[in-house]
């Protein structure tokens, strides 16, 4: 009998110094939610440790955060009003335009990253300017304004767009845009394949931004499809997408190292809220160990090919990894 595996696996210094995959402080995004108010710190009943937050107290995230020595954030706004075109996300006095100035000049250093979408702004909740009929997203009229909130966004000084809405030919319009605006060296890290998931539900609740009614099964993915998401993705990369990424992560990941394969782009996974709020379920039913499922978890992620983790759980981890 040949033995050989376990002779690597016997002292603790072999098992680091063979280990093929490493989490790093430096792979994580954390999502911050951020409203109109002071003083507002609310926490969201199905994801503990997860807050709608004014933005002083997002200033205050921010010290936290950098002390943690994580300095990647991706911001979503709860604005005070929403219409039906989202004019909040339209405005250079809107909620993330505030933001994102108030967080570059408190903190230089911070990268700030902004989700680009209209489903938190709209009084329907859909990801876009609804068509005639008021069936669907129209895919172009959005497109118009996705490129007025990239502007919006870059103004205020934002480091990277994450455009989300799943629009088609939404990088090229957006590269086009920042472009033609003396934002050529802005990066776009495109929602590249994001599956229409049951996993958004805490987020929602968190951003206030369910549909009023249907849901966007006519622009995210369905979940059964392979090959499609391979090709959106790669389609994402032909129009000039900087990073890409797959959403939800957990139930995906044939998808990440698909893709991973496919491509040399940089490639990011969010960890999205569902996955966060079942694992904080079995941690308060003392069911699991904790911390253990979620390294294991994230530690997944990357050795299925991601090279950037947005995750809720960003700074458990950054102290775990100390
Ligand atoms: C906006 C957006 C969503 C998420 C990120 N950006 C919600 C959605 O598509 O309904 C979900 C993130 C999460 O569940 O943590 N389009
Ligand atoms: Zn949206």
């Amino acid at each position: 009998m040949f033995k050989r595996f376990r002779r690597l696996r016997l002292n603790h210094h072999l098992r680091d110094l063979v280990r093929e995959t490493v989490l790093t402080k430096n792979d994580f995004i954390y999502p911050l939610f951020v409203r109109e108010g002071e003083g507002i710190k609310n926490e969201i009943a199905s994801m503990p440790g997860v807050f709608q937050m004014s933005i002083d107290e997002i200033l205050k995230e921010c010290e936290a955060l950098q002390k943690l020595g994580l300095y990647a954030i991706i911001l979503f706004g709860i604005p005070e009003v929403k219409d039906s075109v989202g004019s909040d996300a339209l405005s250079d006095h809107g909620i993330i335009a505030k933001s994102i100035k108030a967080i570059k000049e408190k903190f230089p250093d911070m990268f700030v990253v902004s989700d680009l979408c209209f489903c938190e702004f709209t009084d329907h909740g859909h990801c876009g300017i609804l068509d005639m009929e008021r069936e669907t997203v129209n895919n172009d009229a959005t497109l118009e304004i996705l490129a007025k909130q990239a502007l919006v966004h870059a103004r205020a000084g934002v480091d990277m767009i994450a455009p989300s809405g799943m629009m088609d030919g939404m990088i090229e319009a957006l590269r086009v845009a920042l472009d033609s605006n003396g934002y050529e060296n802005l990066p776009i890290m495109s929602y590249s394949t994001k599956f229409a998931s049951a996993y958004y539900g805490p987020f929602r609740d968190v951003a206030e931004s369910a549909p009023s009614f249907g849901d966007r099964r006519s622009y995210q993915m369905d979940s059964a499809n392979r090959r499609e998401a391979l090709a959106e993705s790669l389609e994402d990369e032909r129009q000039g997408a900087d990073i890409l990424m797959i959403k939800p992560a957990l139930a995906y990941m044939d998808i990440i190292r698909e893709v991973r394969d496919a491509t040399s782009l940089p490639l990011a996974v969010y960890n999205v809220s569902g996955e966060y709020a079942m694992l904080q379920a079995a941690k308060k039913a003392g069911v699991i160990e904790y911390e253990k499922v979620m390294m294991e978890t994230l530690l997944g992620f990357k050795r299925a090919g991601a090279d950037i983790i947005i995750s809720y759980h960003a700074k458990e981890a950054a102290k775990l990894i100390g």
